[in-house]
């Protein structure tokens, strides 16, 4: 492979970088948006109004397509297009038009996914609620996302392919993968958005746990890893603490989050080995996973004071040790027992959101600070608002996670306490009542976390606009000289 000076900026393929670095904000205001409206729907359900379109049912779908597809899914558009072309020093392939065949295939898939599930069409199978001809439109954008990378990858001017771009590339195949199995269904006729799955029963709970954990490990943890290991060393303008540890990071989480799905079922129909199976699995899970956070933290190894200095780098150091606490808490609920009394509590959607704020968002955000002002070659616009989103987004999710701590362990305790003559010790109402102060409070916290992500949208705005004005000058005046 030839090595060739690096490319000026204007030979990168940025304006579909900028695309969806925006479009993934607007969608993370959107998701979050409907996120705190169905958390205050728990809290206070008046708040459905009986109008079907708005109940928890239907916007529950359209709050996690919304922040994971339309959020976290353009970030990763976003970064893994920029991060293929400054690592492998060569222009993204496809020319402009099928990289925004991406786009706008992309968007337009989750907001026809979004807008069906308001009219209550759903696969009824979690994260992968879009119904089939949705799912056929991704298919289609994924082979392209997939042909566009692997190009990119194969016409680099660098003899070595930089390990973000591997965990990208496990991402896309994964998802592909998954994706595929997960929706093999029959439609009941051509022009209906209704389909069976081809799976019943307990294989079809398999299978849609395999989809599910892997979604998690591929989709929310793998790719965003692989944002972790360019953003964080450019941002502490440091290498990457052990190149060999991120090697070994990649090839074990790749091998092991495979068998984890059936964490999912414990104590179902499933057989029992295939529990047993997953739980040891998840446990091994902890070793690569934090191995990875201590890469990620290390890196800024004689740069410590950028901890002090730096909010950008506090949100990256902030995610680092939530993806650490998420992957120790993961671990621990996979163990049968404590699984019997974390499932069916909140206890599962706050270990989710400590990954899901705290982890992929915060490591999301972090890159969108770090390469927005780069790609429209300016400075951000206010640093101190910078700071004010990082203790909204950290008070938010630390409100978020122990609020269901709470509500969860609480309730899990309550529906297995028994009274002294053996019977139950308190009815299902009464552990609803209980939660009402937690909900309440997990409400306030996601509140936290939008406002922040308001900040955020009102801070790059000024940025990019800012960055418009000062190229306007610069034409005008190159054109007078
Ligand atoms: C303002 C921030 C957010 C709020 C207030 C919020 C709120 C909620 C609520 C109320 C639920 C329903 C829980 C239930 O079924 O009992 C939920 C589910 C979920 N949210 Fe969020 N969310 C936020 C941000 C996010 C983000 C950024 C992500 C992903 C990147 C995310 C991913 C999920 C997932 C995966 C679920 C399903 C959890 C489960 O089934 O256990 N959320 N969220
Ligand atoms: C070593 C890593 C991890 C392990 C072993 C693990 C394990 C688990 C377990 C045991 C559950 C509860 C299953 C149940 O009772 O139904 C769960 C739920 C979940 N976890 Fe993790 N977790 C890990 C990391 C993460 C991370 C980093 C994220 C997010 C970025 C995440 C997102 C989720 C989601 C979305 C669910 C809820 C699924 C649902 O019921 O809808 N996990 N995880």
């Amino acid at each position: 492979m030839a090595h060739s000076a690096a490319l000026s900026s204007e030979q990168y393929n940025y304006d579909i970088v900028k695309k969806f670095a925006i479009v993934s904000i607007i969608w993370g205001i959107l998701g979050m948006t409907a996120g705190v409206y169905i958390a205050s729907e728990l809290a206070w359900p008046f708040l459905n109004f009986d109008v079907a379109q708005i109940t928890f049912g239907r916007l529950r779908p359209l709050h996690t397509s919304g922040v994971i597809f339309g959020f976290g899914g353009n970030a990763l558009f976003a970064t893994s297009y920029y991060v293929i072309q400054r690592t492998c020093q060569t222009r993204l392939a496809g020319g402009t038009f099928w990289p925004n065949f991406t786009f706008w295939g992309w968007n337009l898939s989750v907001l026809v996914a979004g807008l069906l599930y308001l009219q209550g069409y759903t696969q009824g199978r979690e994260y992968a609620e879009p119904v089939w001809f949705v799912d056929i439109a991704i298919t289609v954008v994924w082979v392209v996302y997939f042909l566009i990378f692997t190009i990119t990858l194969m016409k680099r001017n660098q003899p070595h392919i930089y390990v973000a771009n591997w965990f990208y590339m496990s991402f896309i195949l994964a998802t592909a993968l998954l994706h595929i199995f997960n929706n093999l269904a029959v439609p009941i006729s051509l022009t209906s958005p209704v389909s069976y799955s081809l799976f019943s029963g307990a294989q079809d709970a398999m299978t849609q746990w395999w989809y599910g954990h892997n979604a998690v490990g591929f989709f929310l943890t793998a790719a965003f890893l692989g944002m972790m290991y360019y953003f964080v060393p450019k941002q502490a303008g440091r290498p990457v603490y052990s190149y060999r540890l991120s090697i070994i990071h990649f090839w074990a989480l790749s091998f092991m989050y495979m068998w984890v799905g059936t964490h999912h079922l414990h104590w179902t129909a499933i057989p029992d080995w295939t529990s047993t199976l997953a739980a040891t699995f998840s446990i091994l899970l902890l070793m690569p996973s934090w191995g990875g956070m201590i890469n990620g933290i290390m890196t800024l190894s004689g740069a410590w004071d950028k901890l002090r200095t730096d909010p950008i780098m506090m949100f990256m150091i902030t995610a680092l040790s939530f993806y650490g606490m998420s992957t120790f808490e993961g671990p621990m609920m996979s163990l049968k027992s404590v699984n019997a009394l974390s499932h069916y509590t909140d206890w599962t959607v706050g270990h989710v959101h400590s990954g899901a704020l705290g982890w992929v968002a915060m490591i999301s955000i972090a890159s969108f600070y770090h390469m927005i002002p780069r790609l429209w070659n300016t400075t951000l616009h206010s640093m101190k608002l910078v700071y004010t989103h990082f203790f909204l987004a950290t008070i938010g999710t630390i409100l978020y996670i122990t609020a269901l701590w709470v509500s969860g362990i609480g309730q899990g305790l309550m529906l297995r306490a028994f009274d002294e003559y053996g019977n139950l010790a308190y009815t299902f109402v009464e552990t609803v009542v209980f939660m009402h102060g937690p909900l309440v409070a997990r409400a306030v916290g996601g509140l936290f976390f939008l406002s922040g992500m308001l900040i955020m949208a009102y801070n790059i705005y000024m940025t990019v606009t800012r960055a418009k004005q000062e190229e306007s000058v610069s034409v005008a005046a190159a054109a007078k000289a």
